[in-house]
């Protein structure tokens, strides 16, 4: 393992914007791991862990060393009587894997399909898409402790799970480094297809008893039709979550917009921030260099040549602008770095 000085970041991450690390380690297994955190120790300042790079805003050059994990394999390790534990480096691509468990015949991602980032990312966001939420297929994950450098094993209950949490955003933050997941994966195909834009796309596409495969299609022809290529256009997916309000502003927006949607949700009533976004006009909004996506308002992309500054600006314009419209406070999905 090679540390590399004023390494550029841009082709790293999705939003594909300029700065660089201070110092950069890519770590293809967990001694390597070690060995990075090791000089970490030895040198200090600050360490930025990167995955696949696609939730996260670099709005200027990072200092101290930046870990991009590159930990690969896909393995079954076990089994129970609905089907195999599969463990995945945490550096190999999240939509990979997802297809290569479907060559294999392991069901219970197909509605994760075309995700982007790395699967080490998937657990501290716990990622989801139609329906389905990783920890509903996670099994357990090794991490690496930042401060003593010692393997730990995470079963699904210590991981505090919740709609785009866990611990390792929250109580745990910073303190550790994931090198690989596990999945409890199926045998038998339990399809999921709640999510009415799903049985549309299937009824589209003439399918009438859909398979595992045919569900993954859908869901990517769902995520092409809305959602970026970043190859394409630089984006980092929802840019805000979803809010989560109470009764009161619930039934007082209710009250203004009869066709606004909204889930049931823990705590409240969840809105669709890509709704409010929308509705207060800034769907397709262009600065030139950036902007907010025209087919999806929860995205905001850039375009080429904006610095990260400008999309930060930006999305404070709109959280602001919603707030004011309908006294709704947005919070970043995505992670700012260097920390506003
Ligand atoms: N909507 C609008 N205008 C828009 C965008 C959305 O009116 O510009 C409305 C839609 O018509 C729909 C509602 O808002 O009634 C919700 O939209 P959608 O179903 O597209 O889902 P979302 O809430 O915008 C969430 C996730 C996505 C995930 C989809 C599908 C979050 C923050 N985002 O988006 O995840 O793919 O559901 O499950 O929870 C991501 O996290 O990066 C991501 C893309």
């Amino acid at each position: 393992m090679r540390i590399l000085d004023h390494h550029p970041l841009a082709e790293l991450t999705t939003f594909g914007l300029p700065a660089r690390a201070a110092h950069f380690a890519a770590c293809t297994s967990e001694d390597e791991v070690k060995e990075a955190l090791e000089w970490h120790h030895h040198r200090g300042g600050p360490l930025h862990i990167l995955g696949g790079g696609s939730n996260v805003l670099l709005t200027g050059d990072l200092p101290g060393l930046v870990l991009r994990m590159e930990v690969s394999g896909i393995r079954e390790i076990g089994r129970t009587e609905k089907g195999p534990l599969v463990q995945v480096g945490a550096g190999v691509g999240w939509h990979a894997f997802v297809m290569e468990a479907l060559d294999r015949n392991w069901y219970g991602l197909e509605n994760l399909s075309l995700i982007p980032g790395s699967t080490g990312a998937g657990p501290m966001q716990n990622i989801g898409a139609y329906g389905v939420e990783l920890e509903e297929r996670f099994h357990a994950l090794e991490a690496v402790e930042i401060a003593t450098g010692e393997t730990h094993r995470f079963d699904h209950s210590d991981c505090a799970f919740g709609y785009r949490e866990s611990v390792f955003k929250r109580a745990l933050k910073g303190r550790y480094v994931i090198t690989s997941v596990t999945f409890q994966l199926l045998d038998v195909p339990e399809l999921r297809l709640d999510y009415g834009a799903i049985r549309q796309a299937l009824e589209e596409a003439g399918v009438h008893d859909p398979t595992p495969r045919a569900v993954s299609d859908a869901v990517i022809g769902i995520r092409r039709s809305k959602l970026p290529d970043p190859a394409v256009l630089g984006n980092a997916g929802s840019f805000f979550k979803n809010p989560v309000v109470d009764a009161d502003r619930h039934a007082a927006l209710v009250a203004r917009f009869p066709d606004m949607p909204h889930y049931p949700a823990p705590g409240g009533i969840k809105l669709a921030a890509g709704w409010l976004i929308d509705q207060a006009g800034w769907k397709g909004h262009d600065r030139g260099t950036h902007g907010v996506h025209d087919r999806q308002a929860l995205v905001l992309v850039h375009k080429g040549g904006a610095q990260g500054a400008e999309i930060l600006q930006l999305a404070q314009d709109v959280q602001a602008d919603v707030l004011d419209r309908f006294g709704v406070k947005l919070e970043r999905e995505v992670n700012v770095l260097p920390a506003p």
